[in-house]
Order: structure tokens, then C-alpha cells, then sequence
């Protein structure tokens, strides 16, 4: 039975409320007025900053002339507000931002569009709070700033709804991968192992929002041996001989169940970690590997009921059940979800007819013990696909071949077709099957295939998937054609490529990370009152776990005893890189492991922060990214919301090289070095040090607006 995996992103939710924060309101397109005088703003206001008697935006941190009541770049009303013309939005502007040459804004962010103006001046009250780049982050304190950041997108947002011209989004450093395998260099360059070297930084337990400890320590950019609070007599952290990775029992002294924090860590070189034996696999004994697998597409694209398809054809859902689903469905009305009903299995989904959070299930191909991520197509839900399908190895994108759908998901605003391709490419993912569903739907047709595999094509390879690495399929879901054998459907006779299941059999695996120390992000809990049972679910990125081996719960900094695993929904001894797995944990309580977390080696702590330094590619946004700008921030299956605090450089996408310093905005395709500040701390390593660890995304308004790599782990804000 598939295991859904619930990520909290639910608006229902409580959860969510951390994004009440957000402006949601952000509107998709700038709408300017037209420039009335046509004067170059830009020279002018370059001149007009070197001048001594300034005053500093809050927002843009321009150096406005002390003259002027708003500020020359942006139109944000000074502090305190200067003549407010009350006859309208006309007179408004007319009094303010025309004459202070709001406009510059929009002639310098866009110089290519028609030159336009804000409508309304925007009002500031608090400068102080946004006028420093070192601001701390204070989501809460800080009303003042974000009402203005409200007011400053309204301000400069449609009414009449005309469109900027930016040039359509087209990926030229596509993938985190993509940006560090070309050797682009983060603008604080590291030496590959320069773990090794790092000294000390603070680090805190996040017990001590538990009130249980309180201690700042020092962390380094490494991870770090952890050391148990008043044990002096702790070996592993301040003996090299426990490099060698003993994780066994004996291996840590327990102190199972008892909160402890992470003070004075020696800095180790993880270059010095050994693997155990029996962490690196031996083909003879370990049979098929397991391919996890993330389905992947546009809302109502069929994801679902190809997920539930395929399991029953392999025998993983009985013929007993099926009948139950199709029954329930029928009653309900909804006939069709009958195969979806497998995956989707909470009362709202299955009312709904949509996906809302992560269905996990497994089947056995001839090569692979195949993990199947089906994740939702809502735009809403994209937080929970992108915690689901960051595990994936390969990638199945399905596309509604049916008029108008297709196109729909291939949009530009609101497609997730699109968007979902470009999350899976940033994960790192290169292998992907394009599954044409709904065949059935246009009497399957080549034409239309082709129509889709060439539109599709182009896009797919504007996001850096080789043509050789992406596999097409058409097939029909609800029909059953093409996905575990061949086609049987006579309109389909045109096709003589492979079925989806020899299309899976044909992925290849990505190299595992064995040599280094574990690494598992946490992606569900399951907690067993009754038991008192606490079950961590996720893919171990690096390095292995077997039963009894005490691992390292971050953020809480607990140590457990891994007392059983599971894979594929079987009991197992020993789980490597690449494996998903439930590790039954002992001695920890339910509170102290979270979603978003990290199992980690005892000696080498995940690096745990709120303020990370990233190297970003921003997509086809329309609202340029601007210092204070605040956002969703996802890494793995962490969520949290930032804020740009740094806007450091512009880089050429093709060299990395910096081409200007303290841009004052990012817009869309540029590529750039940021700071930002968390609202809340997360387990992060360097995109150097381990991949999984370091991509993140930054979301806005409910869309991906950039994606990026860590390029600094710095020290965390209190
Ligand atoms: P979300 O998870 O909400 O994004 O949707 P989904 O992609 O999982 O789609 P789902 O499987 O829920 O199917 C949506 C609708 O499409 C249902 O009514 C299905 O019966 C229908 N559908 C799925 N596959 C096919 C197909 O091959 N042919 C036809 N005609 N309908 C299909
Ligand atoms: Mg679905």
C-alpha cells in the first residue's frame, strides 16, 4: 500500500501560517504609466547621488538628494511623508512621483519596455528597519517594512494590467548542477575539502527554544564531531580513531532520550572519514537498487491514475481492493479517480479529484525496487512536490494530451508542466520520461504527439535535459496502453518505441555517495503514541545506517538508535546512499524529530543556520527581486520563510565571472550572489560538500521565482 507522505504544506493548515507573512497580493505584472516627459531619468539620477545632503532609500538604498520627498529610483515617499496630494491617483503621482521621477524605476529596470511610472506613492514609516544590508531578520517586528514592501509591489503593480517585456525565461545555467559541474565560481571560492579546515562557528541546539538547553557554541563550516553536554568523557569527539565511522552501539556513549546540545566541536576533516565495510555495497548480496522515481506534471495530467495504473498491473494493489476503489468512486460520483484513489487516499483529495500531498509507493521492475513519488499538480501544492520529488533519481513528467491541456501546463504563468520541469532539472535530476497520457482523448494521434514531443522538446532542453536523456512515451493511462507492454490499441501501431516500464528498466542510476559520513533529510515523522514508536522517513544522501547504529537527530541534537528499517515496506538491516527508508528510532522523543530535519553521523553534524550566502539563477519573474524582498525558502524538506538581506554581485552566466557589484535588483535569467536571512534556523551544508544539502528554491506568490545553490554556510543569527 502506498505510504503518503504529508509535508504540511497545506493552507489549511496551521503550518502555513508562517506565510501569512508573504505578500500574496504581489501582483504577476508591473504596470507602469507612460512616461509623460521622456527625460533619461537614469543619467539624471546618477548625477543627482553624488551630491552631498542625502537620504537613503529603505528600499532600493538609493542616496536621494535631501530635496527630494520621495526617492529618485523607486517613488517610495520619504519619512515622514512629505506633501500628499489628495485629488486622486493622478494628482498623487503627479505631486510626487512624477515630479521625483518615480519612473526611473521602471526605466532602469526595464529599459527595453515602454517607460511607465508608478501609480501611487508608496509610504514609509519605519527606514530604519530596511535601510542597513546587515538588517537581522525580523519578520514580526518588522510591519512596518513589510506593509511597505506590500504597498512598494502595489504601487508599481497593474491595474489595467499592462504587460513589462521581459523576454521569455530561457535557462541558460539551468541546474544547480549544471552551474557548479561548468565551473562557475561561488564569489567566496573554497577548496574541495575545505571542511576540513573550517574553525569554529556558533551553533545552537534547538532544545534551547525548549527551554531544555541554552548554550551557544562553536560550529564551523564543517560538520562537526558532537560532543555531549557535560560529558567529558565522550570519545568520539576529541578521538581521531572514531573517524572510522563506528556507529555501532559502542561507537558513542548513549544518552538515549536525554536532550543535549552541541558545544565546543572539534573541527574534522571529513577527508579523514573511513567507511565501515559493510556501509559500501556488495553486489552479491544486495539484489535490485532502488530507483526512486518522482511523477511529475500539470494538474489533472494523469499522475495519479498512472501511479495506481501501474501498481495494479505489477500486483501491488489486488484485484479485491481495486474493486473497493471503484466502488467507493463510483458512489461518490467520481467514477474516473478510481486508479487515483490508490495514491490519493485522504477524504479531501479524493473529494477534491486532486493530489495534495506526496503519495509514496513501490514496485519491483526487472532492474530496479522502483520508489514512486507521485506528487500533486496544484499549483498550490508545489511546496509538497518539491519536498517529495527533491529525493528522485529520475523523473516520469506526464503531459494531458488532450487540446487546450497540454497547452495549459506548457504556459507561461500557472504551468506547472513547466515549472515542475525546471524544479526537477535544478534537482539535479537528467534522466526524464515524457508519458504523453490521455492518448485515448485524441484518437492517438501522431500529429498531436508530435506537436507535443517538438513544443515540449524545446522547452525541456532550454532547461538542460540532453535529447538523449529524455524519453517519450504516449500512452493512455486509463486505456492501458503502452505502460507495462507494449501497446495493444491499433491507433497506436505508429509507435514502436518502448513501453513505460522498459522505459524505467532503461534509467540508470546515479552515483551514490558511500564515502562519506550519513546524511539522511528527514521528510515525514511518524510518531506512535500508543507504541511510542518515532519513525523517520527519507533517501539517505550519503553514507549508510544499519540497525543499532546510533545516529545524530539535527536540529534537536539528540542521539538515538536506529532499532529497525524498512525498505520498500519491508524490514531490513542495512540501508545505503540512495535508499529510501522508515528508520524506527529509540531513545528520542516524538518532538525532537522533525520534517526538515536531518539523521546525521554522531561525529559529523549537518551545519544547522539562518543565514546562508546563495548563488541564484532567477527565473521569468516579473516582480524584480529586490534587497528586503521576502520569500519562500525551500531546501530539501525544509521551509522557511527569508528575506534578501545582500544583493552581493551579477554573474555572467556563461563564465560565473561578477559583472557588477550591489545590483540594486535581480530580474528574470539573471544569475547573481545573495544573502539571506531565515526566519527560522535549517540543516544546510554547502552545495560543494553534499548536493542535496545545498539546492534550494526560492518561491513567491504562490510560484518559483528562483532557484539556487549554497555557496556560504554563515554563522547564525540569534
Ligand atoms: P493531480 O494529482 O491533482 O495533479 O492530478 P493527476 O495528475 O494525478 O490526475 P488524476 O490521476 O487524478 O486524473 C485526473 C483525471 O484525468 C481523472 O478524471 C482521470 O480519470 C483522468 N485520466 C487520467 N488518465 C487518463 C487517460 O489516460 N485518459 C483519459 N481519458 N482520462 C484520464
Ligand atoms: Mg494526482
Amino acid at each position: 500500500m502506498p505510504r503518503k507522505v504529508d509535508y504540511g504544506f497545506r493552507y489549511e493548515d496551521d503550518n502555513y501560517d508562517v506565510y501569512e507573512d508573504y505578500d500574496y497580493d504581489y501582483a504577476d505584472d508591473y504596470d507602469y504609466e507612460e512616461e509623460e516627459n521622456g527625460i533619461a531619468p537614469v543619467t539624471k539620477a546618477k548625477q543627482e547621488a553624488s551630491r552631498t545632503g542625502v537620504w537613503r532609500c529603505p528600499i532600493c538604498t538609493y542616496d536621494n538628494e535631501n530635496s527630494m520627498s520621495a526617492c529618485d529610483i523607486c517613488g517610495v515617499l520619504r519619512n515622514p511623508l512629505v506633501k500628499v496630494n489628495n485629488k486622486g491617483d493622478t494628482a498623487a503621482v503627479g505631486g510626487i512621483c512624477k515630479d521625483s521621477g518615480a519612473s526611473v524605476m521602471a526605466m532602469s529596470l526595464f529599459a527595453s519596455s515602454p517607460q511607465h511610472m508608478a501609480k501611487m506613492p508608496i509610504l514609509f514609516e519605519a527606514q530604519k528597519s530596511v535601510s542597513s544590508t546587515d538588517d537581522h531578520l525580523n519578520f514580526h517586528k518588522d510591519g512596518n517594512f513589510r506593509g511597505t514592501f506590500q504597498e512598494f509591489n502595489s504601487a508599481f503593480s497593474s491595474q489595467n494590467h499592462h504587460k513589462v517585456n521581459i523576454a521569455a525565461f530561457k535557462f541558460d545555467a539551468p541546474s544547480p548542477d549544471d552551474l557548479v559541474s561548468n565551473g562557475l565560481r561561488s564569489v567566496k571560492s573554497k577548496s574541495k575539502d575545505s571542511r576540513g579546515r573550517g574553525t569554529n562557528f556558533l551553533v545552537e541546539s534547538e532544545l534551547a527554544a525548549n527551554g531544555l538547553v541554552s548554550s551557544s557554541t562553536s560550529v564551523t563550516r564543517e560538520r562537526h564531531n558532537g560532543v555531549e553536554e557535560n560529558d567529558s568523557t565522550s570519545g568520539s569527539g576529541n578521538k581521531p580513531e572514531t573517524f572510522n565511522t563506528r556507529m555501532d552501539t559502542e561507537s558513542l556513549p548513549s544518552k538515549s532520550g536525554k536532550a543535549r546540545s552541541i558545544i565546543e566541536r572539534k573541527t574534522e576533516s571529513i577527508s579523514q572519514y573511513i567507511p565501515e565495510k559493510w556501509m559500501t555495497p556488495n553486489n552479491k548480496d544486495d539484489g535490485l537498487s532502488q530507483l526512486n522515481l518522482a511523477i511529475v506534471g500539470h494538474v489533472d495530467s494523469g499522475k495519479s491514475t498512472l501511479s495506481g495504473r501501474m501498481l495494479h498491473l505489477l500486483g501491488r494493489i489486488s484485484q479485491k481492493e481495486m474493486h473497493k476503489y471503484e466502488k467507493e468512486a463510483k458512489q461518490q460520483g467520481k467514477g474516473s479517480f478510481a486508479f487515483a484513489w490508490a495514491l490519493d487516499e485522504s477524504a479531501e483529495e479524493r473529494e477534491r479529484g486532486i493530489t495534495m500531498t506526496v503519495g509514496v509507493a513501490f514496485f519491483t521492475s526487472r532492474k530496479y525496487h522502483v520508489v514512486l513519488l507521485d506528487s500533486p499538480g496544484h499549483r498550490d501544492f508545489v511546496p509538497n512536490m518539491i519536498s517529495g520529488a527533491t529525493q528522485a533519481d529520475a523523473a516520469i513528467l506526464v503531459v494531458d494530451a488532450s487540446m487546450g491541456s497540454f497547452e495549459a501546463g506548457i504556459d507561461a504563468i500557472g504551468g506547472q508542466t513547466r515549472e515542475h520541469a525546471q524544479l526537477i532539472r535544478s534537482f539535479g535530476v537528467d534522466q526524464i520520461i515524457i508519458v504523453v497520457n490521455k492518448m485515448d482523448v485524441v484518437e492517438y494521434s501522431k500529429e498531436r504527439f508530435d506537436v507535443i514531443k517538438q513544443k515540449l522538446g524545446t522547452f525541456l532542453r532550454s532547461c538542460g535535459f540532453k535529447d538523449s536523456s529524455i524519453l517519450w512515451i504516449p500512452a493512455s493511462a486509463m486505456e492501458n496502453q503502452n505502460l507495462v507492454a507494449n501497446p495493444s490499441e491499433a491507433r497506436l501501431s505508429w509507435f514502436k518505441g518502448p513501453s513505460l516500464l522498459d522505459a524505467i528498466d532503461s534509467l540508470q542510476l546515479p552515483e551514490r555517495d558511500y564515502s562519506k559520513p550519513l546524511l539522511m533529510p528527514i521528510c515525514d515523522v511518524i510518531k506512535s503514541q500508543s507504541q511510542g514508536q518515532v519513525t523517520a522517513c527519507g533517501k539517505l544522501e550519503s553514507g549508510a545506517i544499519r540497525t543499532g547504529s546510533k545516529v545524530l537527530v539535527m536540529p534537536s541534537g539528540i542521539t538515538a538508535t536506529a532499532r529497525s528499517l524498512e525498505r520498500d515496506s519491508q524490514l531490513c538491516n542495512i540501508a545505503r546512499a540512495g535508499d529510501n527508508v522508515t528508520v524506527n528510532l529509540q531513545g528520542i522523543e516524538g518532538n525532537q524529530v522533525t520534517a526538515g530535519g536531518v539523521i546525521c553521523h554522531p561525529d559529523y553534524p549537518v551545519q544547522v543556520t539562518n543565514r546562508l550566502q546563495l548563488k541564484i539563477l532567477v527565473l521569468d519573474i516579473s516582480t524584480p527581486i529586490v534587497m528586503g524582498s521576502q520569500l519562500e525558502f525551500h531546501i530539501h524538506h525544509a521551509k522557511e520563510a527569508a528575506r534578501i538581506v545582500k544583493i552581493l554581485s551579477l554573474l555572467d552566466p556563461k563564465t560565473g565571472n561578477t559583472t557588477k557589484k550591489s545590483p540594486r535588483c535581480l530580474l528574470a535569467k539573471q544569475n547573481a550572489i545573495v544573502e539571506v536571512v531565515l526566519q527560522g534556523p535549517v540543516c544546510v551544508e554547502e552545495y560543494s560538500s553534499c548536493r542535496a544539502l545545498g539546492r534550494v528554491f526560492l518561491r513567491s506568490s504562490g510560484r518559483t521565482i528562483a532557484l539556487g545553490i549554497v555557496t556560504q554556510v554563515i554563522k547564525r543569527e540569534e
